[in-house]
């Protein structure tokens, strides 16, 4: 079981570095227009980028998304994306850590908190093993093992159904995250892994304890794709490829899970790719936004390429919220989209 949770691990990283796994239709955030002003009434050094978010400050509202761990490569991978996440001070949130719990020894690999002492800091564990004998104590040891500040539960009943060793009993699982919830001494957020929230699904989690969501919508990184490249098997790689663009695009579960619950703390995901995606996205009404698989690759690449491209998103948001004239997020999450014709 464990060698099989570490290869598929490993295929993972290798095919979402190596083959085209993104989609072939958008996240949807081009239908938008951010509100240029000429006249913007403050100066550029003036515009704050810092929040809030779950407690922990962020000097911009931003977090780096779930993806690895378990090997010695996710390891290092995550030590890397740790240490640009407190010097430009994001949050991080880890790979599943379903290896650790079968395997205490790979705990090393998610244990990223010295270098990282101050940042929003997120475990992570496919919700389904909630199904397959997990339950408080192992999510609460997993918290607690890596100094977590949250715990991420994803669903990802899709992916799982293309991978042919997949969990698939995703049945009667709303009590067991409830009784999660209720017994964590940490928040728990639900996210999805590029196939989108929504409305209906966002409120159901809230209304079970779930703190906060992150849609993790279609139009990036597609698991039925990497899935597809994976598959032993000609039916099994046609059926996860036509899946390769399913869900609902990440700016639309954005915009209906915010209409349905305007409070619950939102994070946008799922084929965002600039600094103007992130500001398109808090305008629709995410509270911080998130990427995968651009931080993976420059992160494999090399420090200074990751720094480069954390740099760019923080330098594009603030520069977009000059010219919308909005002198802190607040004011960016006020702003109503221009929607292209
Ligand atoms: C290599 C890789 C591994 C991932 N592993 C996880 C995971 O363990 N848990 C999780 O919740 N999401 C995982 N994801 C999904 C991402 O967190 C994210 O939701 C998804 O990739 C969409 O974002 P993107 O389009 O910016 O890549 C992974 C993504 C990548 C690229």
């Amino acid at each position: 079981m464990y060698d099989q949770t570490r290869r598929r691990k490993n295929d993972h990283l290798r095919i979402a570095l190596e083959e085209a796994v993104a989609m072939t239709r958008s996240a949807g955030f081009e239908r938008y227009r951010l509100p240029h002003t000429a006249l913007p009434d403050l100066s550029l050094e003036q515009v704050e980028t810092a929040t809030t978010f779950l407690g922990k400050r962020l000097a911009f509202p931003f977090l780096i998304a779930s993806m690895t761990g378990g090997s010695e490569e996710g390891g290092r991978i995550n030590r890397r994306l740790a240490v640009a996440a407190q010097q430009f001070g994001v949050g991080m949130g880890l790979g599943s850590m379903r290896a650790a719990v079968e395997r205490p020894e790979l705990l090393h690999t998610f244990r990223v908190r010295r270098y990282a002492p101050d940042i929003l800091l997120m475990a992570n564990l496919g919700a389904v093993q909630l199904n397959r004998g997990y339950g408080v104590e192992a999510c609460r040891r997993i918290v607690d093992a890596v100094e977590a500040d949250a715990l991420i539960l994803h669903l990802n009943p899709l992916q799982e159904a293309l991978q042919p060793e997949g969990d698939t009993d995703f049945s009667a699982l709303l009590p067991k995250i409830e009784r999660l919830c209720r017994a964590l001494e940490v928040p728990v957020i639900a996210k999805e892994v590029g196939f989108g929230i929504g409305a209906e699904v966002a409120r159901r989690l809230v209304e079970a304890g779930v703190a906060a969501i992150d849609v993790a919508g279609a139009g990036g990184t597609s698991w039925a794709a990497v899935e597809a490249f994976r598959a032993k098997d000609a039916v099994q790689r046609e059926v996860a490829f036509a899946f390769r663009n399913w869900g609902i695009p990440t700016a639309e579960a954005v915009r209906e899970v915010r209409a349905a619950l305007p409070k619950v703390p939102l994070i946008a995901s799922g084929g965002l790719r600039s600094g103007l995606d992130v500001a398109k996205a808090l305008a629709l009404g995410a509270d911080a936004a998130s990427m995968a698989l651009p931080l993976l690759r420059a992160a494999a690449e090399s420090e200074a390429a990751l720094h480069h491209r954390l740099e760019a998103i923080r330098r594009e948001l603030q520069v977009a919220m000059f010219a919308c004239g909005a002198e802190d997020v607040a004011a960016l999450r006020r702003l109503t989209l221009q929607e292209v014709a």
